[in-house]
């Protein structure tokens, strides 16, 4: 069994003090939840004072992206370690804005996941097509080139630290939501991509999120299929009652 985990990527938004408060009250308000992990994801300056807010709570810390190298003149760069010192127990790799805005490429992006897994954190790992390639009917290819391309010599043992967040670009920030049966068929895609790179037993394992204007209308659905795990929330996980509700969705047949 999979245990599920929703995620709030805040993205560039909230500074400090913003930071600070909106994670005392999920604190508040999340105290209670064991049946979900929660992780938030604040600006990196926000980082360590949040840290001292989540500490011995319910929620993990997680950065938003981080730099290959340890340590070295990287100039305007944070390593996994430094992001872990600083209260981080994860990382959000490869999200859309940093491949379409910083250009990021599928061999940068397997560097810092191995250099994120090196470090004892757990990686997010997110990939998913644009409009144009799912219209020009690429969307395997390009999820299978993401999650191959990720993935390039990470072993099977480390594999239970990593996490895969689906999240089709023409979804996110947009209001507009694959379907359930969009988003469950490429999950069960990206599963058996996963299979077939390891085994069953790490695919089984292995927790695929969904993300892409998740709301508190529309989560319920999409955690009823059978390979959606959690979400990676944006818009939605900067308002304490929708990230909470998000975290509290309804489970099906209940
Ligand atoms: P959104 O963002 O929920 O605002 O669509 C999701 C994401 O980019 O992770």
């Amino acid at each position: 069994m999979r245990k599920p985990l929703i995620a709030g990527n805040w993205k560039l938004n909230k500074n400090i003090t913003e930071s600070e408060s909106l994670a005392r009250a999920l604190v508040t308000d999340l105290a209670d939840i064991t049946e979900t992990d929660i992780i938030i994801a604040p600006i990196f300056t926000a980082l360590n004072r949040v840290a001292a807010i989540v500490d011995g709570s319910s929620i993990q810390l997680a950065a938003q992206n981080c730099y290959p190298q340890e340590t070295g003149a990287f100039t305007g760069e944070l390593s996994p370690t430094m992001l872990k010192d600083a209260g981080c127990g994860a990382i959000i790799i490869g999200h859309s804005e940093r491949r379409q805005l910083m250009g990021e490429t599928n061999e940068f992006i397997n560097l810092k996941v191995h250099a994120t897994l090196n470090s004892e954190m757990q990686v997010i790992l997110c990939v998913g097509e644009t409009l144009e390639e799912r219209e020009n009917e690429e969307m395997l290819e390009i999820l299978t080139a993401q999650i191959k391309g990720g993935l390039v010599n990470v072993p099977a043992e480390k594999m239970q630290n990593l996490v895969v967040a689906y999240e089709p670009v023409w979804a996110i920030g947009t209001g507009k939501t694959a379907s359930n049966e969009q988003a469950q068929e490429a999950h069960s895609f990206i599963r058996g991509l996963i299979q077939g790179l390891y085994s069953p037993e790490t695919a089984e394992a292995c927790r695929i999120l969904y993300g892409g204007s998740v709301k508190p209308d529309n989560v319920d659905g999409l955690m009823a299929q059978a390979d959606i795990d959690g979400a990676l929330v944006g818009g939605a996980s900067l308002k304490v009652e929708d990230f909470c509700r998000i975290v509290k969705f309804e489970k099906a047949g209940h």
